[in-house]
């Protein structure tokens, strides 16, 4: 039988189990995806240690938000997508439930894509996440227009990355934020206009530096605590900050000012579907142009689901997404036998 990996209770890396389940029928408008490989994100780890901003309800809860595969099985009224062809998943609201950490997800038809051309399997595994709520935040909701000055948080890690390239590929000017010197070079390789550097350098007086004493047009804070305090300063008055992640676990200080603050989670947009039209058509024109790839850090096989959580506990990530490969797919038993024909469910030819 197809395995998942599940967890009983909140814990460390450890309380990650694989087991063996039957697989879901999809239902009229849903698909079945065997999925490929996954990435592991910061939210899978907030979930598993109980820590997510939103409840997860145990036991047995799965995991992951992101991956690829092929369609396996399609629900009666799905019209658009053929089995057999590969995808990626846009939008896990409900991980817990179906949860990409598996050789098999029935997810609603509305929440996959076509894979983009010219993507490997460990790349489309690692690309949805990062870069719809990378050009969500900046382009959907701060509006962000050629020649405007982006200040990234987080600008080594996997939305911080997928922001400056987005912010190249609009005409604007990114500048990016990182806590060590040392990842300068390597900032400024992955298309950053300058970096400022928090070991060395205030953060407001560098913005200002960089922007002609007029502060940064659009502020992107993954990280928030008290350090948001700084890019508020940063930004200019009337700017926007978009809130969007939360690396930093401390309380983050009532903010003031005449910034425009909003927050945003990526759901918000994944789950529109015509927002999913213009994010996946922004990201394959990227993709065929060759801008927007994500940086891939160390691939895990499935059994090493618990080592790819401690290497992201660790920070050895360094930012780069961590991808599991799915091997061996076995087919869902005699459904739909891996290199038979997938049927449509509710097709009632053999
Ligand atoms: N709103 C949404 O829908 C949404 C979607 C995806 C992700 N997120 C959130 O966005 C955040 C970033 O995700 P990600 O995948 O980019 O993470 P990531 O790849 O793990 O980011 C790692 C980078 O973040 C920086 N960092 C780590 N801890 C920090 C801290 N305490 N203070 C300042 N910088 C810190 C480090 O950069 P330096 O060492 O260079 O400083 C590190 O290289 C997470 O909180 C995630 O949950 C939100």
């Amino acid at each position: 039988m197809p395995r998942v990996v599940v967890f009983d209770e909140f814990g460390g890396p450890d309380v990650m189990r694989v087991v063996e389940e039957p697989v879901v029928e999809p239902s009229a408008d849903e698909v079945r995806v065997r999925i490929e490989a996954f990435a592991v994100n910061p939210l899978d780890r907030m979930m598993r240690s109980g820590t997510s901003p939103t409840p997860v309800p145990l036991p047995h809860a799965r995991l992951g938000v992101e991956g690829t595969g092929v369609v396996d099985a399609l629900g009666s009224r799905v019209t658009g997508l053929e089995t057999g062809e590969p995808v990626i998943l846009t939008a896990v609201p409900d991980a817990h439930v179906r949860g990409s950490y598996a050789e098999y997800t029935t997810v609603p038809a509305s929440r996959v894509v076509p894979r983009p051309a010219g993507l490997g399997v460990t790349e489309a595994a690692a690309i949805w996440v990062a870069y719809s709520t990378a050009y969500g935040a900046l382009v959907e909701k701060a509006g962000m227009r050629p020649g405007d000055h982006v200040l990234i948080t987080a600008a080594s890690g996997g939305v911080g990355r997928a922001a400056i390239r987005i912010a190249r590929q609009i005409g604007a000017v990114p500048l990016a934020l990182t806590r060590h010197t040392a990842k300068k070079d390597e900032l400024l390789a992955a298309g950053a206009v300058a970096v400022v550097a928090t070991d060395r350098e205030d953060v407001v007086e560098a913005v200002r530096h960089h922007t002609g004493g007029a502060g940064a047009d659009i502020v992107l804070d993954v990280v928030m605590g008290p350090g948001q305090r700084e890019l508020l300063k940063a930004a200019r008055p009337g700017g926007t900050l978009v809130a969007a992640g939360f690396l930093d676990p401390r309380p983050t200080p009532y903010p003031a000012g005449t910034l425009t603050i909003v927050g945003y989670r990526s759901f918000e947009h994944t789950l529109d579907p015509v927002v999913v039209k213009r994010m996946a058509a922004f990201l394959n024109a990227g993709v065929r142009l060759g801008t927007l790839r994500p940086a891939l850090g160390k691939v895990f096989p499935f059994d090493g689901i618990a080592e790819a959580h401690r290497h992201l506990e660790k920070g050895l990530h360094a930012g780069k997404k961590i991808v599991v490969t799915v091997q061996d797919a076995p087919g869902p038993g005699d459904r739909a036998p891996r290199g038979g024909a997938p049927r449509r469910m509710g097709d009632s030819s053999p």
